[in-house]
Formats: C-alpha cells, sequence, structure tokens
C-alpha cells in the first residue's frame, strides 16, 4: 500500500462532500417540487389515537373493497403486537403504516400516502425509515399486495422486497395477491459487501 499524502485524504474528503451533496439533493429533488411538501418538515412518528380521523381518511380514499372501518383502526391500539407509524409534512398527517410485529416478523397490513400526494418519494421515504426504526427488531419484512398494484409492487422491489408466492383470490374481489418479503440479512451482506468495497477504493 502506498503511502497517503495529503492530496488523498483531500480527495477522499471531496468525494465525501460530493457523495453527501448528491444524496441530499437526490433526497430534496424527488421530495420537494412544486408540491408545498418540504423535506425539512416531514417526520415519521408512532401513530396516536387522536390520529384516527386522518388514517380512516386516507385508508377510505386509498383502497375500496378492502377499506379499514374506523373501528378496525381503533382495534389496532389494542393489540400488543401492532406497531402504527404515520407520516407528517409539517404537523399534517400525510401516511400511515400499521404492522404487525411477531416473532422478529413485521407484516405490513396496510399502508397508504394521501392520494394527492402520491409519486413523489414520500412512500419511499416512509418506508426507509420504518424499516430502518424496526430493523433490530425484525428479521424479515413481509407484506400482501395486488398483483394489479404496480405503483406499490415497483416501490416494494426497489426497496430490496421479493416476491415469494402467489396466494389465489386473496382478495374479496377475487384478485390475486403476491406475498412479498425483505430479508434484513441480505441488506446487511449487501452494506457489508459496500464496506468492504470502499476500504479496497
Ligand atoms: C403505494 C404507495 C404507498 C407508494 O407511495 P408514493 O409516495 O406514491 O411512492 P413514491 O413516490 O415514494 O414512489 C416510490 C416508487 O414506487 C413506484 N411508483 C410510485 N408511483 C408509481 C406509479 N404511479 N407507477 C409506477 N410506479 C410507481 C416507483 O418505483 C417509485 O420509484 P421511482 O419514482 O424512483 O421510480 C402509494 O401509491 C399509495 O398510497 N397507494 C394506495 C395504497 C396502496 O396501494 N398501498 C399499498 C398496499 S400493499
Amino acid at each position: 500500500m502506498g503511502v497517503m499524502g495529503p492530496s488523498h485524504f483531500a480527495r477522499n474528503i471531496l468525494e465525501n462532500e460530493r457523495l453527501i451533496v448528491m444524496n441530499i439533493s437526490r433526497e430534496t429533488r424527488r421530495i420537494t417540487p412544486n408540491y408545498n411538501v418540504d423535506p425539512v418538515k416531514l417526520r415519521v412518528r408512532p401513530m396516536s389515537e387522536s390520529d384516527i380521523n386522518e388514517v380512516y381518511r386516507i385508508n377510505k380514499s386509498s383502497f375500496t373493497t378492502d377499506a379499514w372501518s374506523r373501528d378496525a383502526i381503533e382495534r389496532e391500539f389494542k393489540l400488543p403486537y401492532s406497531v402504527r407509524f404515520v407520516l407528517e409534512s409539517d404537523g399534517k398527517v400525510i401516511g400511515y403504516c400499521v404492522i404487525w410485529l411477531i416473532k422478529g416478523e413485521a407484516f405490513i397490513m396496510s399502508i397508504a400516502i394521501d392520494k394527492n400526494l402520491r409519486g413523489r418519494g414520500l412512500g419511499r421515504y416512509f418506508m426507509e425509515k420504518i424499516i430502518d426504526d424496526l430493523r433490530n427488531r425484525a428479521q424479515t419484512f413481509l407484506l400482501d399486495v395486488r398483483k394489479s398494484n404496480l405503483p406499490a409492487i415497483r416501490l416494494y422491489r426497489s426497496l430490496g422486497f421479493s416476491i415469494v408466492k402467489e396466494r389465489k383470490k386473496f382478495y374479496s374481489d377475487g384478485e390475486n395477491a403476491l406475498l412479498m418479503e425483505l430479508r434484513i440479512d441480505r441488506i446487511k451482506e449487501n452494506e457489508d459487501k459496500g464496506k468492504t468495497a470502499e476500504a479496497f477504493n
């Protein structure tokens, strides 16, 4: 290995700064343009009972045959294995997620972003934060998605989920579901590979 001179360090610092700037500008570009959503004002926090009205509204406008009743949402608060999050922008709830966390498996029961705010990176941001928050308590994330729900399937795939199997006539209208899975050990393996690659550069 050669001796590392100041220029080497300077190059490394510059390289790191460039990466940080690239990451920030990517996130900002995806979330802000024209949509009145300031990424600085985004917050993921546990859902509280005072969020039920907003969660009910977002759920109702996101699902047709499978929408949840207000009672069903209220019941989640009584289940010891139910973990619930909301995504807030400037204090307003713009998304929610309900997960059943049982023996290291996090089953995503329902997730939605406000209809008027979709397609601008918020769903990805929300899921990344949730996965990060639960990664020490869950080894696997699982979910069922309608086979025709391409936006959701693309989002899950881009986060590293893969299709485990197709469940025939899973939904009340007869549509099939895809069961998808994300294994945290696989993410860790990829991160470790990244670190090893960095060490050799
Ligand atoms: C699924 C959902 C949560 C995604 O949230 P979102 O904020 O719209 O998603 P994002 O803007 O973060 O997009 C992330 C990725 O999803 C995919 N995606 C999002 N909208 C898409 C669309 N209309 N068409 C195709 N792919 C789409 C893309 O892969 C996108 O990444 P890219 O922009 O880099 O290509 C949202 O569409 C939603 O609430 N849908 C209704 C409820 C629902 O179907 N929930 C899932 C049930 S399993």
